[in-house]
């Protein structure tokens, strides 16, 4: 149970960091494990911190029913402040032993922070602040000790007990209980703590790291999943060999775990040695999982594997330094991909997923710069800015010092810091010191809000022969942005020529041409560039590689998008440029007016169609359109209808003047050989699918056909998932009985009922409104399991702005009864999908006045959860 007042919570502060008054050295626990109620031992080896002003010993606790504190083994003097969820222990010496027993009740623990049950397994989930929910501790990531976990419970219900680090004992205990000791040799913050107790079947391997250590790896899930890891576990070794490659990064120590549940607040969890995992990132096989979800897996079992050293070895301060651990450790999860896979297409989803995403944080009543100055809640921000954006920022070193310098600073971070928790500017000092560069002015992407906008134009200087570009740089209007100044700004750029050729990119001045793309590093408000030997008209090609985290502002004409989208030699430009084309003709569909470049796209589509064989994974992400929400973002007022409306028009536009070739592409990407999820052959998936949506979308006679084909013909989740949303979204004849095939195929899959929710929740159609409460009484919703909230309600709220912003408000009131219900079960969860409210102020009269009073009510509401309060005092504001 929280503490909570009716007055406002004050929120807690960058610039306020005090170091601990109190170091803990080391920790012994001891759990006697029971669902409802399990007792916690905790022995700390404290001591006081000659460094600060003396305090008493405070720790932090939450809903704990505390049993006993003692200091040196002798009842102690403690206060415990219910309403600031802290216990102060007077008369601790320099040094002490501090002993707590508390008591908790995982079962009743809905909110899946600290301990909890799922299924039949009892789990913890620490970061940020859970481990206060488990016992009496300073929970700040900057007091850093080891730990020795004795975990006893019964046999029978708890056959496998698991902590952190070594295995050191186990044995039998009376009444059927047992017990397992384990010790992590290697300093932690309380966040990276974890136990696990349960019925789990394990699937176990091995991993030899390049200095001779041999790592136990081992997977677990509960035994009918027990088939579905070996993806996973390829994953682990794959990410493993990769770390040490790339970084030179080994792993250290003798096991290594990996546990799936289905009750998980977010994607996973890098606990020391034993990583916690929401099966939606484990569980994968051809029948139940998609390409994307196959991926997805690669890349999350590296992200909390890259976690080991970008993290847990070297971890942070304070949790404003979030994206000191997770910036970069996406950033290294997205290398790791695009080795894995193409890396000009992971370059695409990545930026698209930033704008998509990240872009309305940015804009929104909760934007914040990648290293926060304030929160209230700290789980509110595990954000994009602080993932993703944090990952462009962690990516612009690289770019500004090259592969070797990055490598150099990362060298130098871990020589400086291994152990240690510290902060953004200890990263940027090594990476600065390890190249001899300057990176002062760069600190000020830690401290900035909102997209930055770059402004670009060119001329050409005929006295000079000269072709001259200028960069003016923007920040958006918001009160922390006054003292920044310029940003550090790395912008690649390169030349075409009228043939689309690329062109040597030379400064005046220089004498010899120079490469095909060029770095330029904009560091003032303005700058001019000027090339020679470039003809008047070349054709820039500005910001490839997304090569810095900015809008850009240039005018291109319609036809010279569609050369850079057909012929630019970075892939991520190509997308960008299809993407400006097919957002100007919508922008124009949207504004009613008569004329628009439609044709201009549809030749490049099918320029992009024709050359598909080569890349077919490019060509799928060339072959989109922004989605109604990511049109919305930069409108106001936005007309949702209008939107719909221009998309649909389009995509049927595209999809029957494209026909032929597109069934020509349907038969031609037909499976050849055995069915497999590497990069080549989900490529070949991809773009037959999309060719099938296109179909179906252009009304084409028999999409229906072919679709009801494809999804019975199916012999993977890929395909069969693809036809199913077809059919689906479209109406198509077929779609109901392709509903009942699915629930009823799936029915015992938890994870495949939650794409059966997920697809009804985005169809397009103000009766989608209608399904989704209907769906909540369906036997396989939950609104305690978050996967289930989130297929269901969030994908409603987030991804089909058509239904949620239906005219009467009834897309509105669910999500606000919802979030009535939510706030009470999972704030975390809840807080998420408070989100979906943020523009309302966007929207017309009626409509915004129906979101607003959701939040009001919600505001209203008496002992509102923090998480969600933080969320909709902001949005009100
Ligand atoms: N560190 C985890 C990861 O990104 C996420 C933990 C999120 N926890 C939270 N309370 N929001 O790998
Ligand atoms: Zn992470």
């Amino acid at each position: 149970m929280s503490a909570r007042g009716d007055q406002p919570r004050t929120p807690v502060l960058r610039q306020e960091y005090r170091p601990p008054a109190w170091w803990v050295d080391h920790v012994e626990l001891e759990f006697d494990l029971d669902a409802t109620e399990t007792r916690v031992t905790s022995r700390m080896s404290v001591r006081r911190n000659p460094e600060v002003d003396a305090e008493p010993l405070t720790l932090s606790g939450a809903g704990l029913e505390t049993k006993r504190v003692e200091i040196d083994g002798e009842p102690a003097k403690f206060d415990e402040r219910g309403a600031d969820e802290t216990l102060v222990v007077e008369g601790v010496p320099e040094r002490a032993e501090v002993t707590t027993e508390v008591v908790v009740h995982p079962e009743r623990n809905t909110a899946l922070e600290g301990l909890y049950k799922s299924g039949a397994m009892l789990l913890t989930q620490c970061e940020a602040e859970g481990f206060r929910k488990i016992t009496w501790f300073p929970d700040r990531p900057d007091v850093m000790a080891t730990y020795r976990v004795r975990l006893a419970g019964d046999r029978e219900r708890f056959p496998v007990l698991l902590s952190n680090g070594n295995c050191m004992e186990t044995g039998e205990l009376d009444d059927g209980r047992h017990f397992a000791v384990w010790n992590d040799p290697f300093p932690k913050p309380s966040y990276l703590f974890a136990i696990v107790a349960g019925e789990l079947s394990e699937l176990a391997d091995t991993f030899t790291t390049r200095s001779g250590r041999e790592v136990a790896l081992k997977f677990y899930s509960e035994p009918e999943n027990i088939g579905q890891l070996d993806h996973a576990m390829e994953s682990l070794k794959k990410s493993m060999a990769w770390d040490e490659e790339r970084f030179g990064l080994e792993y250290d120590l003798d096991v290594f775990h990996v546990v799936a549940t289905h009750d998980f607040n977010m994607g996973a969890m890098e606990n020391k040695s034993l990583n916690i995992f929401n099966a939606r990132y484990v569980l994968a096989d051809r029948e139940t999982a998609t390409d994307a979800d196959y991926e997805a897996i690669e890349s999350v079992i590296a992200h909390e594997y890259f976690h080991n050293w970008t993290g847990n070895r070297v971890t942070c301060r304070d949790w404003f330094q979030l994206t000191l651990k997770e910036g970069l450790t996406v950033f290294r999860d997205q290398e790791f991909t695009a080795d894995m896979r193409s890396p000009g297409v992971k370059r695409i989803q990545d930026v698209s997923d930033l704008m998509a995403r990240q872009f309305p944080e940015d804009a929104g009543p909760m934007a914040h710069p990648v290293r926060p100055e304030r929160y209230v809640e700290i789980n509110n921000f595990y954000t994009a800015t602080v993932y993703e954006k944090g990952a462009q920022v962690v990516r612009m070193y690289e770019t500004l010092l090259g592969r070797d310098g990055f490598r150099r600073g990362m060298d130098l971070y871990f020589e400086r810091h291994d152990g240690q928790a510290v902060t953004c500017d200890d990263f940027r000092r090594a990476m600065a010191d390890a190249n001899d560069a300057d990176l002062e002015q760069f600190e000020r992407w830690y401290r900035q809000v909102g997209t930055p906008t770059v402004e670009a134009s060119t001329r050409y200087d005929e006295s000079a022969g000269e072709l001259v570009l200028e960069l003016a740089q923007r920040l958006p209007e918001h009160p922390d942005n006054r003292n920044i100044g310029a940003l550090m700004i790395p912008v690649k750029v390169g030349f075409l020529d009228t043939d689309n050729r690329p062109l040597p990119v030379t400064l005046s001045g220089e004498s010899e041409a120079g490469p095909e793309t060029r770095l330029l590093v904009l560091t003032d408000e303005k700058a001019e560039y000027r090339f020679r030997d470039l003809p008047a008209d070349a054709l820039p090609s500005l910001l490839r590689d997304y090569s810095a985290p900015v809008k850009l502002d240039y005018d291109w004409s319609s036809r010279d998008l569609a050369r850079l989208a057909g012929f630019d030699s970075d892939p991520f430009s190509r997308w960008r440029a299809m993407r400006r084309l097919s957002e100007r003709v919508l922008g124009d569909l949207i504004e009613g007016r008569d004329e628009h470049d439609a044709e201009l796209l549809i030749e490049a589509w099918a320029a992009v169609l024709d050359g598909s064989g080569e890349d077919p994974a490019l060509a799928a992400e060339l072959l989109s359109l922004p989605s109604v929400g990511e049109l919305a973002q930069d409108r106001d007022p936005v007309d949702i209808e209008a939107i719909h409306a221009a998309r649909v028009e389009l995509l049927g536009l595209l999809g029957r003047r494209l026909e032929n070739a597109l069934r020509e592409r349907f038969d031609t990407l037909a499976p050849t050989g055995e069915w497999s999820s590497e990069g080549p052959d989900a490529a070949r998936r991809r773009l037959r699918n999309v060719a099938l949506g296109l179909l179906a979308s252009g009304g084409c006679d028999d999409a229906a056909e072919w679709a009801s084909k494809h999804y019975d013909g199916a012999d993977n989740m890929t395909d069969r998932l693809a036809a199913f949303r077809t059919l689906v979204h479209h109406e198509l004849e077929g779609a109901q009985d392709a509903l009942a095939d699915f629930e009823q195929r799936f029915a015992d899959d938890q994870l495949v009922m939650d794409k059966w929710f997920a697809v009804q929740a985005t169809r397009s159609d103000e009766r989608a409104v209608d399904d989704v409460r209907r769906l909540m009484d369906h036997a396989a919703f939950r609104l305690n399991n978050p996967n289930k909230v989130r297929s269901l309600i969030g994908a409603f709220a987030m991804m089909n702005p058509v239904a949620f912003h239906r005219a009467d408000g009834a897309g509105y009131k669910l999500v606000g009864e919802v979030l009535d219900k939510l706030d009470d079960i999972n704030p975390q969860v809840g807080a998420r999908l408070a989100t979906s409210f943020n523009r309302w102020r966007a929207y017309d009269d009626k409509r915004s006045a129906m979101m607003k009073e959701q939040l009001q009510k919600l505001a209203a509401k008496k002992g509102l959860s923090p998480d969600i309060e933080e969320i909709v005092t902001a949005a009100l504001k």
